[in-house]
């Protein structure tokens, strides 16, 4: 007995340059090797605090070592200022930073802040010189440090407050029980955490929403991939830090080729690759010049393919 088997097939081009093939009136939607592939321009922290991908880090707004004051104040201001003038709406910090020099700063260029502006700060390390960041998580040093900050940046709630570092000499329930009292008490609105593993988070998650991760992590250094596809399967926020592998990515052979076919810098084309690798991810990379500032923020502009993006993967091996 022979049986007919009816197909309709129905291809459609989208906006977004992804091609849409209807088949027996289910959809699937496939995308062209040699066309850009779109990505979401922002991201909702906690669910509550929608932001642009592309922030800004300011940690390099300090003196050398990340220790003291930076060595033209001024342009650091001027750095701040622009940043929220590009649309930056989200500014990762620390109480580490200087220490105290980069939430102070920001307070200065940007307090009253702008309706919409999230500024994420850290908790969790001491400075005892340039350079040097020993560890501490216990509740009374995060105490200290919580008020401290909350005092700098002339808030009454850190909108997203983020371990710097597990303390493996201080048990993780006590950091943890510290934070979640912390966002009971209205102190903290949202919880992250920084340098963990998937098990790290799913401990952590015991006690308190995670809302966001914040791992080091570039196109050239993957170690954390299994973290930010599991922070993808969560809808918590992934940001790299040393996302331009603190300007060595600038010796990439096969990003620099993308960037010449896109008229782009390699920095731009790393920040790029983020962009478009996941959109849980929220990018901060670091400046202290107005000129790289204007230059990252121009990432948002290059539109990469899945043949650039495949070709970019290969930088990890
Ligand atoms: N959670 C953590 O443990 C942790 C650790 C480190 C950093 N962070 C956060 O992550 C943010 C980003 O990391 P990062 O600042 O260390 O590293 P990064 O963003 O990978 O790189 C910053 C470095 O690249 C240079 N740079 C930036 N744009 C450039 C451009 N267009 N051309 C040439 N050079 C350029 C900067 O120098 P110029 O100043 O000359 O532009 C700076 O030295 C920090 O600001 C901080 O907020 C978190």
């Amino acid at each position: 007995m022979v049986s007919l088997i009816k197909i309709d097939i129905a291809i459609d081009l989208l906006p977004n340059k992804c091609v849409k093939i209807g088949l027996n009136n289910k959809s699937i939607i496939t995308t062209m090797a040699n066309t850009s592939i779109s990505y979401q321009p922002t991201f909702t922290i906690g669910g509550d605090l929608t932001v642009n991908r592309l922030g800004y880090g300011a940690m390099r707004i300090t003196g050398k070592g990340i220790w003291g004051p930076p060595s033209d104040k001024d342009e650091a201001i001027r750095v701040l200022k622009r940043a929220v003038e590009l649309g930056v709406n989200f500014i990762d910090t620390a109480d580490s930073y200087g220490p105290y020099v980069s939430e102070e700063l920001i307070a200065e260029a940007l307090h009253p802040y702008a309706s919409g502006l999230v500024i994420a700060t850290k908790g969790g390390l001491e400075r005892t010189g340039p350079d040097q960041w020993p560890v501490n998580g216990s509740p009374d040093h995060l105490k200290t440090a919580l008020e401290g900050s909350l005092k700098r940046l002339k808030l009454d709630q850190i909108d997203l407050y983020q371990l710097h570092r597990i303390d493996p000499k201080v048990p993780a329930e006590k950091t943890f029980e510290f934070l979640q009292k912390a966002q009971q008490d209205g102190k903290i609105k949202h919880i992250g955490l920084s340098e963990v593993s998937v098990d790290d988070i799913k401990k952590a998650q015991e006690f308190f929403e995670v809302v966001s991760v914040q791992n080091m992590y570039s196109v050239d250094n993957r170690k954390w991939e299994p973290v930010l596809q599991y922070t993808k399967e969560q809808n918590i926020a992934f940001i790299p830090w040393f996302p331009l592998n603190a300007a060595n990515v600038a010796s990439q052979e096969k990003l620099k080729e993308v960037a010449d076919k896109h008229g782009a810098t390699v920095y731009q084309t790393a920040l790029s690759w983020l962009l478009h690798h996941s959109d849980n991810i929220l990018l901060i990379p670091g400046t202290s010049s107005v000129k790289h500032l204007e230059e990252n923020h121009k990432a948002v502009s290059v539109e990469l393919t899945a043949d650039d993006m495949q070709h970019l993967d290969k930088i990890a091996g």
